[in-house]
């Protein structure tokens, strides 16, 4: 897998489908999206919150953006049926806590999300990138519907997981743990994957000088800086983090098109990436080999490292990311 793939993918606008669940740093991500490449869609996961109420958020998003993006639904729970980890502690039980957007008028696609993206992955076959920054159910179901999928999509980018510390448990990130299965097949699907992990994107906020631009922005940053302050005070009480987490941004910026987004502001390795579906205190852990082994015949057979699956992201430019993220939301009127 090149893992500069994403540096020189050519001159055109990456076509892409978010899959997540809006959530502050999801609607970040979608705004992104649609400015630096061409959003063709949102499938509304559960994760943050239900997915009926990340749909109702991602249709109120793209009315005040004024986005003509087609919504589909997710599904409501996990593969196995257990009930959606939330992320309510820091989203707010609506999802988007510190803004009331008004009752969407736009309705949902007909497709539920599995379907919407085989649709769209069809009719764009080569060409589309996905953008997961929920839980992994849809993206898994619809590889297990269309497996044609796997070299439809031109690449997916993926935030979830941890090689480090986590949010939701202490090793575990919300997305993954959201449904494990649906992350492990993903991850087993030969899929292109750049994969960014939570002990990396937490490290990437927006401060007091960031908000202060947007709130002097249009109606559009203006309301994402109420949501974000909001997100900020979350994490500064919960944390002691002074600063709104953009995790999800970050994946759109990994693919988004090189030419509008300054390369090289994440730095990808290829690795092994295990997704831990075993009940107990590991489920929903993700199993990053980063010891940088690079004679792996000098090891015995049992210390080697498994075949690279993902490129993982091991740096990022904050203060490039940061900025393109804050031009992209001040794009907006
Ligand atoms: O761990 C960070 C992830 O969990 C982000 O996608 C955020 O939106 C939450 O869903
Ligand atoms: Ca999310």
């Amino acid at each position: 897998m090149d893992a500069s793939w994403n540096q020189d993918h050519g001159r055109t606008m990456t076509k892409l489908v978010v899959m997540g669940d809006p959530g502050v740093d999801d609607a970040v991500a979608i705004l992104c999206a649609a400015h630096f490449g061409t959003l063709l869609g949102i499938v509304a996961t559960h994760g943050n919150a239900p997915a009926e109420v990340t749909a109702r958020n991602a249709l109120a998003l793209c009315e005040r953006a004024g986005l003509e993006v087609p919504v589909a639904r997710g599904c409501p729970r996990s593969l196995m049926g257990e009930g959606t980890v939330s992320g309510a502690a820091f989203h707010g039980s609506a999802g988007l806590a510190g803004v009331a957007l008004p009752e969407p008028k736009q309705a949902l696609d007909p497709r539920c999300g599995a379907q919407f993206l085989i649709e769209t992955a069809s009719a764009h076959r080569g060409e589309l990138v996905v953008v997961v920054t929920g839980a992994h159910t849809d993206l898994a179901l619809a590889l297990r519907l269309e497996p044609r999928l796997v070299s439809w999509l031109r690449a997916v980018a993926v935030m979830g997981g941890t090689a480090g510390p986590g949010n939701a448990r202490p090793m575990a990130c919300l997305n993954v743990l959201a449904d494990p299965e649906a992350a492990a097949i993903v991850a087993t699907s030969g899929l292109p994957l750049f994969w960014l992990g939570y002990e990396l994107t937490r490290t990437v906020v927006l401060g007091e000088a960031e908000l202060v631009r947007l709130e002097e922005g249009g109606k559009v940053a203006r309301t994402m800086a109420a949501a974000l302050r909001a997100y900020r005070e979350r994490y500064r009480r919960v944390y002691g983090i002074d600063g709104a987490p953009i995790h999800d941004a970050l994946a759109v910026l990994a693919l988004a098109l090189a030419e509008r987004v300054p390369p090289g502001i994440l730095r990808f390795v290829p690795t092994a990436l295990e997704v831990v579906c075993a009940h107990g205190p590991a489920r929903g852990m993700t199993i990053v080999d980063l010891r940088g082994i690079v004679d792996a015949a000098a090891l015995p057979e049992d210390r080697r490292p498994r075949p690279p699956n993902v490129a993982y992201a091991v740096a990022v430019d904050r203060e490039a990311a940061v900025e393109a993220v804050v031009a992209a939301i001040l794009s907006y009127d």
